[in-house]
């Protein structure tokens, strides 16, 4: 007992002195030689931030400057060296010529790289087929899929299967297909006729004028955020995936259905990949070299298809602004929400790399996944047929 008072003691007296150290430390640190206020924040603080030797990290560093009120009010005069010269942003859309001394193996780079780099400040392009009144009615649920625009055949089965829009059970449903564009520049055929047809006559088609590419599917990420902000922003929920798998929609509005007030408004549920990082093998598609990215990866949900609330939609919006963009979509809207401090959730039903093959011609299967990866149009329209039937009884 004795012995219990004591350290108790010792506990309030060492507690009592840092107290005082940190009265007089911030007393001393906050006044300077007039004795009037100023932020605890001194210059010589960020005098000392370390520039990144990547890339992506450096410029995520001078964003994380420029949107800290503190620090960018009271730094005139005052910027490290390597921050001088950010502040006067030129015409981000313009390419950023720079980037060709500024990272240091820029010129033997694959060519994706160099692209990527010259462009990665620009984020707004113009939007070619819009849909303005498509959440005139603000559906329970928006499907988003990212398409190409030579995959007439993908998105076809889509309509006719999972993406199929209006009232499914008694919720309503909009599908929109997210497009850049596929040109000649990179030996795409000239589809345009048709895809303007294909837009007239299912209005459901969302394009804008940015070039197509693996490493643009970030833009393409960030121009839908902006979009439905301005065009969809009373959407329940909102599912991103590819035009490339399966969804179980009936499943997937259940799931929706079932969810806690708390648990709906903070949703963000995929399949999620964590600790993982770039891979250093320039033979991997998902290749990202030390000069431009360094540190492991948030967690984050595969791009095959994740789900999540208009109110963490809305959060993305935000913060999508302010993190540099990154070449791999998926990693990407992981830095948002860590951004946001959202971590997203693991859901068994999303299966991006597939079921086991012994159970992929059995309709039960499918019953209570949610997204399985990859399937062909056709596998799309039987898969569904098999969902749809009223007497499907699965154990
Ligand atoms: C920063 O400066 C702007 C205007 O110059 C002012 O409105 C804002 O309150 C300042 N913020 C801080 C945190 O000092
Ligand atoms: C910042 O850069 C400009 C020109 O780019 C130069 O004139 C100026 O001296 C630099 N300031 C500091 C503090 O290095
Ligand atoms: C209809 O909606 C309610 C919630 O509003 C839900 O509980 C119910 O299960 C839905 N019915 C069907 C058939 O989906
Ligand atoms: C992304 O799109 C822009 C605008 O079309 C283009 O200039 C750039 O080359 C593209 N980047 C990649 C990596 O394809």
């Amino acid at each position: 007992m004795a012995v219990l008072r004591m350290r108790l003691k010792v506990v309030v007296m060492v507690m009592m002195v840092n107290l005082f150290i940190f009265i007089l430390v911030s007393r001393h640190g906050s006044r300077d030689k007039n004795d009037r206020l100023k932020v605890i924040v001194s210059k010589s603080f960020w005098n000392k931030m370390v520039p990144s030797a990547a890339y992506w990290n450096r410029q995520q560093q001078v964003l994380d400057f420029w949107n800290n009120p503190i620090l960018s009010n009271h730094s005139q005069g005052g910027l490290p060296d390597w921050l001088n010269g950010t502040q006067v942003d030129l015409d981000p859309c313009r390419p950023n010529f720079r980037v060709s001394t500024q990272v240091k193996d820029y010129n033997s780079l694959p060519e994706r790289f160099k692209d990527f780099l010259l462009y990665m400040r620009c984020r707004s392009y113009p939007i070619l087929v819009d849909q303005p009144d498509i959440c005139k009615k603000p559906p329970f649920l928006l499907l988003a899929v990212k398409s190409l625009a030579l995959h007439f055949d993908r998105r076809q089965a889509i309509r006719q299967s999972w993406g199929r829009a209006g009232v499914v059970g008694n919720r309503t449903v909009v599908t929109v297909f997210l497009l850049g564009q596929a040109t000649a520049g990179d030996d795409y055929p000239d589809v345009s006729e048709m895809l303007s047809y294909e837009s007239a006559r299912h209005r459901d088609i969302l394009q804008w004028d940015y070039r197509d590419s693996f490493f643009n599917l970030t833009i393409k990420e960030v121009l839908f955020l902006d979009w439905i902000q301005t065009r969809c922003p009373d959407a329940s929920f909102i599912f991103k995936g590819d035009d490339d798998v399966f969804v179980n929609t009936y499943s997937m509005l259940s799931f929706l259905d079932h969810l806690s007030e708390p648990k709906a408004t903070d949703l963000f549920v995929g399949d999620v990949i964590t600790n993982a990082g770039p891979h250093r093998d320039k033979k991997v598609k998902y290749f990202i070299p030390e000069s431009m990215y360094t540190g492991s990866y948030p967690p984050y949900a595969g791009g095959g298809g994740y789900l999540y609330s208009r109110s963490v939609a809305a959060r993305l919006h935000a913060a999508s602004h302010r993190v540099a963009l990154y070449p791999i979509d998926d990693v990407y809207t992981g830095m948002c929400l860590l951004k946001v401090g959202l971590a997203p959730e693991k859901h068994k039903g999303f299966r991006t790399f597939n079921i086991e093959e012994k159970y992929r011609n059995n309709p039960c299967a499918y019953k209570s996944l949610m997204l399985v990866h990859p399937r062909t149009p056709q596998e799309m329209m039987r898969i569904w047929s098999w969902l749809s039937q009223p007497d499907l009884s699965c154990q």
